[in-house]
């Protein structure tokens, strides 16, 4: 059971590895991405491959790989950096860990809205700067979420995850979006299905929380920012291409919209040069939606035993139906 890990990953999934009988490891042992040169290599005649999303899983990988491979398991819930048509052909097993992280992100989600709709990197940055000379009626105003409402862009595990931890905040109505209706899911939040254009017009809040996949790559364009209203807010935690980043900034800039949060982008990392980053109204962070202790450990742990029971032709904790 020779198998390739592409990062040094939580020290917990990394002991399930090495102390599994019959496991031999080969890790690219570093905190930055394996160079594609040396994943080509260090896959070539693997039969389990433990990958990140940063690693973009195709064709020339699987080529590399070769037919010996026979699981995938990859740290993440998202899998779009896999060519599942490929792997699927060549009967390759994928493992993924959802749920075990729904928590983390939901909940910088949330913190990523309050941040954009109250404007709290800008606030700081004014205490820093002495920008603030005194208390002022209109100073530093944003927007609440009181009686506001909410548009989910897929209101799956970390969308419905959200909506759970908003509704305390006094929202009065939630809307969402998605490829069909979802009615079990949104009894809870008492959530409508709409189509995208309404979603975009009637919103006070949009959080993206979908996949992205062929259907909602550049999904939030021109068109879907113009349909929303000038004091709302839009919240991405999904994946950076679901965003066309130069209409948001166009967006922003002419303020067709408020603010915006975005926790993704493309690329990842984000040039310290991009316009996006001169908007005091677009705060961005570095992929961070998951990143707890505890989490990532869980992540790395599912991620391993993932791959082993993949190995071991059982059943695995959270496979993925290719
Ligand atoms: P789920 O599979 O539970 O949810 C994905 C949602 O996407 C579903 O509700 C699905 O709805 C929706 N979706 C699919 N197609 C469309 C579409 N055309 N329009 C609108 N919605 C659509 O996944 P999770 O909630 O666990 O994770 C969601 C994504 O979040 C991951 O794929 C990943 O990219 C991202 N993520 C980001 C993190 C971060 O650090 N920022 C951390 C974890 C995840 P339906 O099936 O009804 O269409
Ligand atoms: C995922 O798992 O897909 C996130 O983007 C990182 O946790």
């Amino acid at each position: 059971m020779s198998v390739f890990v592409t990062r040094r990953i939580p020290a917990e999934g990394l002991r399930l590895l090495s102390q599994a009988s019959g496991c031999c490891v080969q890790l690219w042992d570093s905190e930055e991405p394996v160079p594609r040169s040396e994943l080509l290599s260090g896959v070539a005649g693997k039969r389990g491959l433990l990958c990140l999303l940063t690693d973009r899983i195709d064709r020339e990988v699987l080529d590399a790989a070769g037919p010996s491979l026979k699981v995938i398991s990859t740290m993440s819930v998202g899998f779009d950096h896999l060519a599942l048509d490929e792997i699927k052909k060549r009967g390759i097993r994928v493992g993924y860990t959802p749920d075990v992280l729904t928590d983390a992100t939901a909940e910088l989600s949330v913190a990523l809205l309050l941040a954009a709709c109250r404007r709290l990197p800008e606030a700081v940055e004014q205490v820093k700067n002495g920008g603030w000379t005194t208390w002022k009626p209109l100073w530093m105003c944003g927007y609440g979420l009181s009686e506001s409402t909410v548009g989910i862009i897929g209101l799956g595990r970390i969308g419905q995850a959200v909506a759970r931890r908003l509704k305390s905040f006094g929202v009065r109505r939630f809307l969402y979006s998605g490829s069909r209706p979802r009615p079990e899911s949104a009894a809870e939040f008492g959530a409508e299905y709409v189509p995208l254009t309404r979603l975009a017009e009637e919103s006070d809040f949009v959080v993206v929380t979908c996949s992205l996949t062929p259907a909602t790559q550049g999904m939030c364009n021109r068109d879907f920012f113009s349909r929303m209203k000038k004091t709302s807010v839009f919240v991405n935690t999904s994946r950076g291409a679901v965003v066309n980043q130069e209409d948001l900034h166009e967006a922003l800039a002419q303020g067709q919209i408020a603010a915006a949060g975005l926790d993704v982008t493309t690329p990842e990392p984000l040039p310290t040069d991009h316009p996006l980053l001169s908007l005091k109204n677009c705060v961005i962070l570095p992929h961070v939606g998951s990143a707890t202790y505890a989490t990532r450990n869980t992540m790395a742990v599912l991620a391993a035993n993932n791959l082993l029971a993949g190995l071991r032709g059982e059943p695995m904790p959270h496979e993925l139906v290719l």
